[in-house]
């Protein structure tokens, strides 16, 4: 079972003047693969308290991915992508190419998105979007691939059965 955070990264949300649509869009894409949500958060657009959110998530070990969602556009206070930097060990650039280059079939402004993911210990952060439509484009492009990418990071020796050794 596969388990998954998602953090809605949002001042507007977070001050309660705006619903937060996409984190439970996400939530209900996660459920519908069979993977579990183990948290849900929503906080401000904060670079300390997005880090020391991420950090402490990751730290704890409870889940395998860490879902950001908003935060990632060109707005003054979009800060998402610089907070994941400073906190992941490995940048995974491949994820957020493969995200962009299908949303640019469905929309040009997936250009405007900075979103970055990377791991952290064993857990994988990836950004998101922010509204829900978007977020739940972006998660679909990378599901498939999402449960070799666990694997992998378990450190399973099986994980690289099938890999080609040179
Ligand atoms: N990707 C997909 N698949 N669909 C979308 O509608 N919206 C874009 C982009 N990526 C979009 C998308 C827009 S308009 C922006 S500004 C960026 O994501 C960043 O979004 P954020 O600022 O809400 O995080």
């Amino acid at each position: 079972m596969i388990r998954v955070s998602i953090l809605t990264i949002s001042d507007r949300s977070s001050r309660g003047e705006r619903e937060d649509l996409s984190g439970p869009a996400l939530h209900d894409l996660v459920i519908s693969e069979n993977w579990e949500v183990v948290r849900k958060d929503i906080i401000p657009d904060d670079l300390k308290l997005i880090q020391e959110t991420l950090a402490t998530w990751s730290d704890a070990n409870i889940q395998n991915v860490i879902l950001t969602t908003g935060g990632t556009g060109f707005a003054p206070r979009d800060i998402t992508p610089e907070a994941t930097l400073a906190i992941v060990d490995r940048l995974t650039p491949g994820l957020v190419e493969a995200m962009r280059a299908a949303s640019m079939e469905i929309t040009k402004h997936a250009m405007l998105s900075r979103a970055v993911a990377g791991i952290r210990g064993k857990t994988l952060i990836i950004n998101l979007p922010g509204s829900p439509k978007a977020a739940v484009e972006n998660l679909t492009i990378l599901i498939p691939v999402i449960p070799h990418a666990i694997q992998l990071l378990s450190g399973d020796p099986k994980s690289e059965d099938g890999h080609n050794i040179v």
